[in-house]
């Protein structure tokens, strides 16, 4: 049976996080160089945004360089920065073809100028994109988000803008880099690693999460559906009993 046909388009997982895992792997596989594998990556980035839009999924957020990645070898880091800028460059018309609205989490200042540059000018280019909000994480880690929302909200009630009493949930959800995405529904994770990688702690406190054995070259529309087809075969409680769901 056509595994699309098993999707209830109904309950689609609005968020859906990434971490395109196993390039480096699966390069080595075929006795070829690491940068080799990240080129190989950006088939599957594009499958997972044309099956990610087919479906209606409104948030993609693609974990695309760690605040760790800074400590592999400074070819490969050039490498990267230079596939994100070449490949932001070369999608722009297909982000504005299909209103991708394009966005960037993590500590955006530590890339090198001209990425920055290159991100800065597609994101103002696509601001007013509305079918799907495609966030990359660069230079991002989790505990660094989070020590960068303490600081500023400790700012605010310094300067008595905010009163620690008022400090909830939102507040802390409205200064994180994800101020304006919704809670992750469904992370995936390739290449049979089953960590979270200091990847959106916060926000994937209720999110299910995926792991496949694939490795990220070879992730394709087929493997984005099984874990679409797993996501809605889970029963998601947040903490409720099974009875009060069904009701
Ligand atoms: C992890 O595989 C992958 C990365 C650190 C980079 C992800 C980047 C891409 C898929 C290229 C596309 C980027 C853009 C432009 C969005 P790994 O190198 O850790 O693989 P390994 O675990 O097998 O060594």
């Amino acid at each position: 049976m056509d595994k699309k046909l098993r999707i209830n388009l109904d309950i689609v997982p609005k968020h859906v996080a990434v971490i395109m895992d196993g390039n480096g792997r699966w390069a080595k596989s075929k006795g070829m160089n690491r940068v080799f594998g990240h080129k190989n990556g950006l088939k599957a980035v594009r499958e997972t945004l044309e099956t990610a839009g087919e479906l209606g999924v409104k948030f993609v957020t693609l974990y695309a360089f760690s605040t760790e990645n800074w400590k592999r070898p400074k070819l490969e880091v050039d490498a990267l920065m230079k596939l994100l800028v070449n490949s932001l460059k070369k999608e722009l018309p297909t982000f504005q073809e299909n209103k991708i609205k394009v966005n960037a989490i993590g500590n955006i200042t530590s890339l090198p100028k001209r990425a920055q540059k290159t991100l800065l000018n597609v994101i103002e280019k696509t601001k007013e994109n509305d079918s799907m909000t495609l966030t990359f994480a660069l230079s991002y880690g989790s505990r660094e988000e989070i020590v960068n929302t303490i600081k500023n909200i400790s700012k605010k009630v310094v300067n008595k803008e905010l009163e620690i009493e008022n400090i909830d949930e939102n507040i802390i959800n409205n200064h994180l880099y994800t101020f304006n995405l919704p809670d992750v529904d469904l992370m995936i994770r390739t290449s049979g690693e089953k960590r979270i990688s200091n990847f959106l702690l916060w926000q994937m406190a209720y999110a299910e999460l995926y792991f496949t054995n694939v490795l990220w070259p070879d992730f394709r529309k087929e493997d984005f559906y099984d874990a679409i087809i797993e996501y809605q075969n889970r029963e998601r409680r947040f903490g409720k009993t099974s009875e009060q769901i069904t009701e």
